[in-house]
């Protein structure tokens, strides 16, 4: 399946980073994937070029005018917080139902490779009972968990995934994107998913040469 949810183990991970690398990657083999970050959170209607949707409009040769974020992005909020307090800063609320609807109308359109970019990590809140796993689970997606070489992210992948799993959701790929600075050798975290998350794919993103892994990345997908 060519459509995947991008979640993350937690915000600032790498999910949009990630998904614009693979975007360029496919542009660059000349097909012409989709993307959409539905919920967005820290908003600035000033500068949407630097927003996530911004990101992944420009990796997929678009501009971040109204239209266009309207098409990837309709839940924008200006609060760089969890989306269910950044809607209720607002006086809104996430409607869970419309996300879901608006999340399979794009699946069940043609375009492929598609990617579904969700909101900070996998157990972020949504609204009062549903957080971005329900989301992911309503979606029918399998997923890309993009986690951390830091320490301490073996724990947090480990419960993502066990999280997942509770759901159904299936994880394609596990994305191991190297944080900067870190105590951890990358091969380690690796080696060490290897034993208690056997059987997922594990792809080393290096920050110093990531397209390699980028480029795998993209062949699970497929
Ligand atoms: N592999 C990478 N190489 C360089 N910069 C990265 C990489 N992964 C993430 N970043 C940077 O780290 C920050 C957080 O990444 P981002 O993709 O926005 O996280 P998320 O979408 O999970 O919140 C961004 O500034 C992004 O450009
Ligand atoms: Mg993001």
């Amino acid at each position: 399946m060519e459509a995947h949810f991008i979640t993350g183990t937690g915000t600032d991970i790498g999910k949009t980073w990630l998904a614009c690398a693979l975007l360029r990657h496919w542009r660059a083999e000349g097909r012409r994937p989709a993307a959409i970050k539905p919920v967005l959170s820290g908003f600035d209607p000033l500068q949407p070029q630097a927003s996530d949707a911004g990101a992944l409009l420009a990796a997929l040769g678009r501009d971040a005018g109204p239209a266009g974020l309207d098409a990837i992005a309709p839940w924008r909020f200006a609060a760089a917080l969890s989306p269910d307090m950044a809607a209720a800063r607002e006086g809104r609320r996430i409607d869970f139902d419309d996300l879901v609807a608006f999340t399979r109308r794009v699946v069940a359109a043609p375009q492929r490779p598609l990617l579904v970019e969700g909101v900070g990590g996998v157990m972020a809140p949504l609204d009062a009972t549903h957080t971005v796993r329900d989301w992911i689970a309503a979606s029918g997606l399998p997923c890309i968990l993009v986690a951390g070489s830091y320490l301490g992210s073996l724990s947090h992948t480990l419960t993502a995934l066990a999280a997942l799993a509770e759901v159904g959701a299936g994880v394609t790929a596990i994305a191991v994107n190297e944080s900067p600075d870190s105590t951890v050798a990358l091969d380690a975290t690796l080696e060490t998913l290897s034993h208690h998350a056997p059987g997922i794919p594990r792809v080393a993103i290096l920050r110093a040469s990531p397209r390699a892994g980028v480029a795998r990345l993209a062949g699970l997908l497929s």
